[in-house]
């Protein structure tokens, strides 16, 4: 089996805290409700991508690439990060995002540029980007490495593999047995490697990821992109699960609204998880998230009297583009 442990370049402050949340447990009285703070992954305001990108900056150090390309919305997570990252690994950052560049920065668009990230701006983006064009534009002395859109490919899901190892000794350690894990699902890696993790450390309980995305009829389905590095991370691993695509859990109960739209949902969830525990979401990924997970406890979507665990993915620094609609 592959070392995950030495394949990596440290970025963030691990374990996170797994702690209970209890004032919402109390008010979803048949259910013990704990989080799991990976937006206190320490790297710029937290995240998940911390994780991932510690498997991914050890990759392009270890193949002498110098400069670091990836992609996302205006308000990613994913390039916030990396643009931290390859400021403390001292590789240089471009990032490919999507729109006009706007007036005024906000969010994490201007927590990319204080982390000095070179930022390009496109209205020709979409998910299969182009980064040649980019590429073939950097001196000759410049070696690039590519991080696909969400840190999802098979090195960057290794972050999440190591993730489960965390979270079971911390479950052990508490004396805790999870029934539910709830947690937003959006490039895939995220998921991919919880489902890895729990395979290669004998974890049992029922996954509910909420897909974020809006269904689209695109061939690359969300579903097939976890399932391809699932499969992916099998070989790597040693692992023998035989999944197929009716394996994949999704739920696709919450992502009526397009990417990105801040509904009375994420609101809800927002404030809620606000007001009771102090505790922050994101408007796009884990508001979303949490929102479908309130549902499910308040409805008895889940079976009662069960143990329910949130992953909190991070996300902060985007509230302050969504200020309008959350004010
Ligand atoms: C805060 C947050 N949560 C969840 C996700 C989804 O993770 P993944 O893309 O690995 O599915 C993202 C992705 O950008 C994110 O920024």
């Amino acid at each position: 089996m592959k070392n995950t442990r030495t394949n990596k370049y440290n970025l963030g402050f691990f374990p996170t805290p797994l702690h209970t949340l209890k004032n919402v447990s109390n008010k979803y009285s048949d259910y013990t409700i704990y989080i799991k703070r990976d937006d206190q992954t320490g790297l710029a305001s937290g995240g998940n991508k911390t994780r991932k990108l510690e498997y991914l900056i050890k990759e392009a150090i270890d193949t002498n690439c110098n400069v670091v390309f990836t992609a996302g919305a205006q308000q990613s997570n994913h390039c916030r990060q990396t643009a931290a990252a390859c400021a403390v690994a001292g590789l240089e950052c471009h990032i490919i995002v999507k729109g006009n560049e706007p007036k005024q920065y906000q969010g994490n668009l201007l927590l990319s540029h204080l982390l000095g990230a070179k930022i390009h701006f496109t209205s020709n983006y979409n998910k299969e980007i182009d980064f040649n064009c980019h590429i073939s534009a950097l001196e000759k002395s410049k070696k690039a490495y590519v991080i696909p859109i969400g840190g999802s490919n098979i090195t960057g899901t290794l972050g999440y593999v190591e993730a489960m190892k965390e979270l079971k000794l911390q479950l052990e350690e508490q004396h805790v047995k999870i029934d539910y894990l709830f947690f937003p699902s959006s490039s895939g890696g995220t998921q991919a490697g919880i489902m890895l993790g729990m395979q290669l450390y004998n974890l049992d309980f029922e996954l509910i990821p909420i897909k974020i995305d809006k269904d689209t009829n695109e061939k690359s389905e969300l579903a097939e992109v976890v399932l391809d590095l699932v499969k992916e991370g099998e070989a790597l691993l040693n692992l023998d699960t035989n999944y197929t695509l009716s394996d994949i859990p999704l739920n696709r109960n919450y992502n009526e609204a397009e990417y990105g739209v801040l509904t009375k949902n994420e609101i809800t969830a927002i404030n809620e998880l606000a007001l009771k525990e102090g505790v922050l979401l994101d408007p796009v990924y884990t508001g979303r998230a949490f929102f479908g997970m309130l549902d499910c406890l308040k409805n008895k979507k889940i079976k009662e009297n069960s143990t329910v665990l949130f992953w909190h993915t991070g996300g902060l620094p985007a509230l302050f583009d969504y200020a309008n609609g959350l004010k």
